[in-house]
């Protein structure tokens, strides 16, 4: 897959925060994409792979730990690590335990995961690095001025 992410820079700032050299004629998959606003930013139409060089989960992880729980939230990074080639990356941006309690009552199965999370998302880190195997992280945006409300929140590069 082709990815350029020169052309809609400017238009949701979490663009600009991404190397070139993660989707430029990579194989990306974005979880969870919406209606693909950063995707199409990025020039990638997800095709099916057996395996990514790239895989983004921006702003998703609660809905799957609201929905799933605690083994929906590990399943879903087991399945990230496995589609990943070595060498590729893991870009996610998770949303704060604070922001898990404006959703907690949109259904009974939310409300009683909500009450039954073990996994803060401050322990994704240690999760990913020292369970799931990803050798190296870095935080490439802490808070990203003029991006939309909701989505100023650090975002973490996991290295498989
Ligand atoms: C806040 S939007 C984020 C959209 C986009 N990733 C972004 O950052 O601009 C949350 C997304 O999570 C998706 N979603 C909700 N529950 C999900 C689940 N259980 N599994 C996968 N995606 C889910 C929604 O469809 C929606 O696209």
């Amino acid at each position: 897959m082709k990815a350029l992410i020169d052309r809609n820079v400017g238009e949701d700032p979490r663009l600009e925060a991404f190397k070139k050299q993660w989707f430029e004629n990579k194989d990306c998959l974005d979880i969870g994409c919406n209606q693909g606003l950063v995707t199409i930013g990025l020039e990638s139409m997800d095709g099916c792979s057996e395996q990514y060089d790239t895989i983004l989960c921006l702003s998703v992880t609660k809905w799957i730990h609201l929905n799933w729980g605690d083994d929906g939230l590990v399943t879903l990074f087991v399945k990230i690590w496995r589609l990943l080639r070595p060498g590729g990356v893991f870009i996610m941006e998770p949303q704060p335990w604070s922001s898990y309690k404006n959703n907690r009552l949109v259904s009974e199965v939310a409300k009683e995961n909500f009450n039954t999370i073990c996994i803060y998302p401050e322990s994704f880190r240690e999760i990913l690095l020292d369970k799931i195997g990803f050798r190296s992280v870095e935080l490439i945006a802490d808070r990203l001025v003029g991006t939309v409300s909701g989505f100023n929140r650090p975002i973490e590069v996991y290295h498989k």
